[in-house]
């Protein structure tokens, strides 16, 4: 393999990593997907021991959340095999406590899977780090570490998002791992990430489909900065709201509107399109009046 190859490759491989973990792919098929031998393979970009450092962290990254997943499993199995218990030669009676089971056990496997998955981070200081900039080819310590908060997100982003985001459970979750949310704080959305860069005011309602996320990828270069929304601020159903964005109390910005990385956003103002530009400034309006 020429050199240069390598790198190639190195870079592909992460960067496939970073985009799936923190959108649709499962954390388990990442992991198997990225454990080929390539990346053993040294790079002179990333320097030397990169391959361990990517295996080290994919290592602890299966490991942390296999452990988190069966803390969640757990107390819903052992349910489920006192109910066996208590219906031996009675299958009629099995079957349905078993069927009436079934809802129910989800939605505690997801709230613990929530808690668990909160715990872990906290404790083992998993987060995004502020204002860095890590080159996908360098493999660093801290792009790897990121990563590893990507996938415990994402994890629970699959197993118990669905089922909760847009509620205040989904909210609790989101403060246990590591966002700074005011009261009455509704987020509709699972396109949120970083949530220890995310600081919303009270009563903040993210819209369905909203991106939000404390993270952007350029030019090869992971970047991170914080997002913050004062209180009362209303992001409509499918915006993107890039890194760095500040939003003063009460701002309103209008659904399918895209605000730029780092743009100050005025208090009380509406603000739409894509990027967006201020739409409530008194001027004539466009359309006749209803
Ligand atoms: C932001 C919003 C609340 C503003 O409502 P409003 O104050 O009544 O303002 P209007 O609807 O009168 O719109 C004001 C101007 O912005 C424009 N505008 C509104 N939404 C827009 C959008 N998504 N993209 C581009 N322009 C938009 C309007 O055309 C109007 O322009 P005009 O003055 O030239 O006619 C509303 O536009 C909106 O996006 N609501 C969606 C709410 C949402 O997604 N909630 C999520 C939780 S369910």
């Amino acid at each position: 393999m020429p050199p240069g190859t390598v790198d190639c490759r190195i870079t592909v491989e992460i960067c496939w990593i970073v985009h799936t973990c923190s959108r649709e792919a499962v954390a388990g098929l990442v992991i198997y997907k990225t454990a080929s031998p390539i990346i053993m393979a040294e790079s002179s970009k990333a320097g030397p021991g990169a391959g361990w450092r990517i295996l080290w962290a994919i290592g602890t990254a299966l490991l942390v959340q296999v452990l988190v997943l069966a803390a969640a499993t757990m107390p819903v199995l052992m349910g489920w095999l006192a109910l066996a218990n208590a219906t031996t030669d009675r299958p009629l009676a099995r079957a349905v406590a078993f069927s009436l089971a079934v809802a129910p056990s989800y939605a505690v496997f997801a709230l613990l899977l929530m808690g668990a998955s909160a715990a872990s981070t906290r404790l083992l200081g998993w987060k995004s780090p502020p204002d860095a900039e890590m080159p996908l080819d360098r493999v660093g310590w801290p792009l790897l570490g990121w990563v590893r908060y990507m996938v415990a997100i994402h994890v629970v982003r699959v197993f118990a998002g669905l089922l909760l985001k847009g509620s205040p459970l989904w909210t609790a979750y989101l403060r246990l791992a590591g966002a700074r949310l005011g009261r009455r704080v509704y987020v509709n959305s699972l396109a949120v990430s970083d949530y220890n860069l995310l600081e919303f005011g009270d009563g903040v309602v993210i819209g369905a489909d909203v991106h939000i996320a404390g993270h952007t990828v350029e030019r090869g270069t992971v970047k991170t900065a914080r997002v913050r929304l004062g209180r009362n601020v209303l992001i409509g159903i499918g915006s993107v709201i890039d890194i760095g964005v500040e939003a003063g109390d009460g701002c309103h910005i209008a659904a399918l509107s895209f605000v730029p990385k780092y743009m100050k956003l005025e208090a009380g103002a509406t603000y739409a399109g894509t990027p967006v530009r201020r739409v409530d400034t008194g001027a004539p309006r466009s359309r006749p009046p209803a």
